[in-house]
């Protein structure tokens, strides 16, 4: 049955990585309660500042045609009283903008109050840490961590607490949500919510390094039963080496320098410095959002991830052929 639903739920999220293809994610189509806020902020802004724009055009044509004309400067004789003008001045430099600017703060602070709700007390909880350059991700009640990868159940909230480990970096996830910074020393949260199951693009929005651009995370939101069914497996620790050549890489991972930061669970590996591994083939990309996830990408990332994503903390590894090779087929079969 578990069986069943976990390849259920493989040949779901296959389903929706083929069709989210070639998407690029846009504010402008909000598939959730808070970026559908931010949204109709947008258009609001659009609008006024469409009018205002128009408004302050007709007048400049109006100037343009009136000197045409010659009925101003070229003829001092006929212009108006001193003083005439004035009251433009006070009321288009003055009470127009203090108006429409005020309408403008009232809807951003209407905006902000709707998005800035507290879900209830049972709402499942993400941890997403900032690294240059990923993302951590942690169900701290599930005893879950993974990587670059938000599963959430679709059609209900979740809270995101978010922070950062080195400098600062920005959650964005445009179809979702607004942007929130993540600061070292300090945790904020947003409320998390998809109207339905699909995979959401996001990106880091703040410059944090030379990979600023290649860290990109996907926000996947699953069935409940989906979800329900890869937090218990994500719970487990990793698989056991299945043959000798995937035993040899495991000892080559654990015994050398690949244990010094990341974590394989069930294993001797536990260092904290890069991404949790034990279920690295569960994902859908390499190197946050920089490859997909395949045989192929994974030996050209750990071959060299100085060529693919240049500035990173991962070193280029120095292991012989078969030592890689053996290391490659064990990181492969952690499903
Ligand atoms: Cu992290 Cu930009």
């Amino acid at each position: 049955m578990a069986q069943k639903i976990a390849l259920g739920g493989r040949l779901f999220a296959s389903a929706l990585l083929l069709s989210a293809c070639g998407a690029s994610p846009s504010a402008l189509e909000p598939q959730g309660p808070a970026a559908r806020e931010i949204a109709g902020l947008w258009w609001w802004m659009l609008g006024l500042g469409t009018a205002v724009g128009l408004f302050v055009l007709g007048f400049i044509a109006l100037a343009l045609f009136r000197r045409r004309s010659g009925e101003t400067a070229a003829h001092p004789g006929q212009a108006g009283h001193p003083g005439d003008g004035q009251g433009w001045i006070i009321g288009g430099g003055i009470i127009m903008p203090a108006v429409v600017l005020t309408g403008v703060l009232g809807l951003t602070l209407w905006s902000m109050r709707a998005i800035a709700y507290t879900a209830p007390a049972d709402t499942l909880v993400v941890e997403v840490i900032g690294w240059q350059y990923w993302w951590e991700v942690r169900y701290p009640d599930q005893q879950v961590v993974t990587a670059n990868e938000i599963h959430i159940p679709a059609g209900q909230p979740v809270t995101v607490r978010l922070t950062s480990v080195d400098v600062i970096h920005s959650f964005w996830v445009p179809e979702l949500h607004g942007k929130l910074d993540m600061t070292p020393g300090l945790t904020t949260q947003l409320i998390l919510q998809a109207d339905q199951p699909g995979i959401y693009r996001g990106q880091c929005a703040e410059f944090c390094g030379v990979q600023h651009a290649k860290m990109a995370l996907l926000v996947i939101a699953e069935p409940p039963e989906v979800f329900a069914a890869w937090v218990a497996a994500q719970a487990q620790p990793a698989s056991a080496p299945a043959d000798e050549n995937q035993q040899a890489g495991q000892a080559v991972f654990v015994d050398g320098e690949c244990a010094e930061c990341h974590t394989i669970r069930g294993t001797n590996a536990a260092g904290l410095g890069g991404p949790d591994l034990t279920h690295l083939g569960s994902r859908t990309t390499l190197a946050a959002g920089t490859l997909p996830n395949t045989p192929e990408h994974l030996a050209e990332f750990v071959g060299a991830p100085q060529d693919v994503k240049p500035g990173n903390l991962m070193p280029d590894p120095e292991l012989s052929d078969g030592d890689l090779t053996a290391l490659l087929a064990y990181l492969g079969s952690l499903e």
